[in-house]
């Protein structure tokens, strides 16, 4: 067996969650990551059929039953994941019946999941159901999108136009729109529902006064759409107060979806002139 630490997969979890701890976004243990691995990516490094322990999942992820997962541990400090991956992180199957997740890897201290994984699982299992190449469920408490959801209406239509006005680009990385929801308890099935009804037809969704879910085919692709509306959002909190002279008009970003082959939203821009 090859060392595990030398394991492409790892090295890149724990330099996104490095990252993003740098940008201070995951503070303390703020924010959660899971991700889908194949099983020729775990073979080098690890017996598969050697379960650590079983730890019970309390709803049922059976759709997923056999896939593997790498998930960051609950009450973990994205702070030291890459130092310490082996406490911080796990590697773990899907049990047959749903009902359990079976540990591989990590979680070294007795750590469990996420207390998220309701969230995560069922977001990847609304996320397949559309993308049979997603893999990524990132969540995280990215600073300017939190603020945002305090002065700004919480209405999904009103909340991406005023993201795709902030940068020209927004429009290409996410035409599909962000999805919203209010503040709710967060770590808990509720949530867990109510976000995965979103990732079936969004890839994004702001958790209001707390954070947000970004999804992706790769660690990249779920980052580079949560660093894309974050971003937008830090310029939205440092004009918002100002007088605005001009902004990017509806009939600028049809140019701009026809320009780059992207369809937005129906109905979140008003119809062509
Ligand atoms: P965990 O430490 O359980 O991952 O929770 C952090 C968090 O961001 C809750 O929403
Ligand atoms: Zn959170």
């Amino acid at each position: 067996m090859k060392d595990i630490m030398t394991a492409p997969f790892l090295t890149e979890v724990r330099k996104l969650l490095q990252n993003m701890y740098r940008l201070g976004w995951d503070e303390r243990n703020g924010g959660n990551l899971s991700y889908i691995l194949k099983e020729e990516e775990l073979t080098p490094y690890l017996d598969v059929y050697k379960v650590i322990r079983n730890i019970p999942t309390n709803f049922d992820a059976s759709p997923l039953a056999g896939r593997y997962f790498i998930v960051t541990g609950t009450g973990k400090y994205f702070k030291n994941v890459y130092d310490d991956p082996e406490n911080n992180l796990g590697i773990m199957r899907v049990s047959a019946d749903g009902q359990s997740v079976e540990l591989l890897w990590g979680y070294a201290d007795g750590g469990r999941p996420t207390s998220e994984l309701p969230a995560h699982f069922r977001s990847h299992i609304s996320r397949l159901s559309v993308d049979p190449e997603h893999r990524v469920v990132l969540h995280t408490h990215c600073t300017n999108v939190i603020a945002m959801t305090f002065v700004h209406s919480l209405d999904e239509r009103e909340f991406t136009r005023t993201l795709w006005q902030m940068c020209t680009e927004c429009l290409v990385v996410f035409p599909d729109g962000v999805g919203v929801l209010p503040w709710m308890l967060c770590g808990n099935d509720e949530i867990g529902i109510a976000t995965a009804e979103k990732m079936k037809e969004y890839r994004l969704c702001v958790w209001g006064m707390h954070g947000i879910f970004g999804t992706g085919k790769t660690l990249d692709e779920a980052f580079g759409l949560v660093e894309t509306v974050e971003k937008a959002a830090e310029i939205y909190v440092k004009i918002m107060n100002k007088p605005i002279l001009q902004t990017i008009t509806d009939e600028q970003l049809w140019i701009l979806a026809d320009a780059f082959g992207v369809t937005p939203r129906e109905g979140f821009l008003e119809p062509r002139k």
